[in-house]
């Protein structure tokens, strides 16, 4: 469905200021007119056209931040719209839960999916918990994923294997070739495996995963493939379904601009049924009456596994920051990303001292780049990058990496990363 700004407002309740000033169980007023809208795109004039994006982020000018694969900012619009929100839901003391289908189908859109297929989960790795949880599972059954998954990734499958004996195995991601990962995988594979999991995107390094390659060989053995896209969405453009995957969860508060505490769950329709949600409530059923009384019907959608009180201010503000990401165009912020991150690989590899862990092929890598440098530890080069150049970046200490993760997503700036290039060089010269 494609709304534009006023009618999305309206769509949602949202008014002129005042229209629905004490009418509505869970309206929102705002005056749309006030709303700051996504500049227009000027091909004559790149970087004034990203000096204007920069604009619609309040962040703080006393340090330029490298950092969205770890937390992303959200722009002005998407904060207005929590802050509102919240307000005239508490003023009238209203749940707002009406509004979560409104946003369902925004976001459902954003991935190519059905709106049936995505429930709002409160992180990325609470849509992992769903899946790690829910598949049934015996012990010895496998599950495979990389050793370089983030803990919102791994931990869920670590627990299992804690509490019901499941076997986890994991594969070193190769950064040289795709298919490479595909074949670390198929090596690992057995009659017992159950499931394959990849992050669309590794967190520490930033290789793109072969997903539809992945996919098929995961099916070709009748194992579940699940993707942990919390690096991914809203970095580059996806259609989910066309990924292959059965299941997907990413954060929205990262690249995707949303508040915090929001994130994103999908699940293939036809694969509902194999996962049994393990928490539920209100809301995970829309037979609340209890037709048959000692049982309930799961809800046919993936909103199943949503439950009790939610907060719906940061639901509608997740589906702003779809809009503000629609309307900007998506390849163009992808494109915008991958090509500052290039920007700062070209710099530093000049400086003498470092290594590039982040995947050559351009085809692997899109916007975070790490690097390396055996002449200053992660921790120090961090520190002086944050303290001496008010420069935020993250260190990277997971699997004996010691690096340092850079992010560049549609708020950097070409200034600040050649201000990042100059400062590893001005450390590096010291070190
Ligand atoms: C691949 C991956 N999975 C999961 C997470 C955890 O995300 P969240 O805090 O939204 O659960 C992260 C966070 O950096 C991540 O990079």
């Amino acid at each position: 469905m494609n709304f534009d700004r006023k009618t999305f407002l309206r769509t949602l309740g949202i008014g002129a200021a005042g229209l629905l000033a004490t009418r509505g169980r869970g309206a929102v007023e705002t005056d749309p007119e006030e709303q700051t809208s996504a500049p227009v795109w000027t091909p004559e004039d790149p970087e004034g056209y990203w000096g204007q994006v920069r604009a619609q982020f309040p962040m703080t000018p006393r340090r330029t931040y490298f950092n969205t694969g770890g937390l992303g900012p959200a722009p002005r619009r998407v904060l207005d719209m929590l802050t509102l929100a919240s307000r005239q839901l508490q003023e009238r003391v209203e749940t707002g839960h009406d509004f979560f289908e409104q946003a369902r189908v925004i976001v459902a859109a954003y991935f190519g999916a059905r709106p049936d297929e995505i429930c709002f989960a409160r992180n990325a790795t609470e849509g992992n918990c769903v899946v790690a949880t829910g598949l049934e599972l015996q012990a010895a059954d496998e599950v495979i994923f990389e050793s370089h998954a983030h803990p919102g990734g791994s931990f869920p499958w670590l627990n299992r294997q804690r509490t019901d004996g499941i076997v986890v195995k994991t594969f070193e991601p190769d950064p040289v070739r795709a298919e490479g990962n595909v074949e670390r995988i198929a090596a690992l594979i057995t009659p017992r495996t159950r499931v394959i999991q990849v992050s669309h995107i590794t967190s520490p390094t930033g290789i793109i995963m072969p997903l539809p390659a992945i996919a098929k060989l995961a099916h070709q053995h009748r194992a579940w493939f699940h993707v942990d896209g919390a690096q991914s969405a809203g970095m580059i453009p996806l259609n989910l379904p066309a990924l292959g995957c059965d299941s997907f969860a990413t954060s929205g508060h990262k690249w995707m601009g949303g508040p915090h505490e929001t994130g994103v769950f999908w699940i293939r329709l036809e694969k509902m049924g194999e996962i049994v949600p393990r928490q539920v409530g209100a809301h995970s059923s829309e037979d609340v009456n209890l037709k048959r009384p000692g049982e309930f019907l799961y809800a046919a959608g993936a909103h199943r596994f949503e439950y009790g009180t939610r907060n719906a201010a940061s639901v509608l503000a997740l589906a702003e920051a779809v809009r503000f990401q629609n309307e900007l165009g998506r390849e163009r912020i992808a494109a915008r990303g991958h090509a500052l991150a290039d920007h700062v690989r070209a710099g530093i590899e000049k400086i003498d001292g470092i290594e590039i862990l982040t995947p050559a092929d351009p085809a692997m890598r899109g916007s975070i780049l790490t690097f390396h440098s055996p002449r200053i530890g992660q921790k120090k080069l961090f520190e002086q990058l944050l303290v001496d150049h008010r420069l935020r970046c993250r260190p990277v200490n997971e699997v004996g990496l010691d690096a340092i993760r850079v992010s560049t997503h549609l708020f950097n700036t070409v200034a600040e990363c050649d201000r990042l290039i100059g400062a590893v060089g001005e450390i590096l010269k010291k070190a």
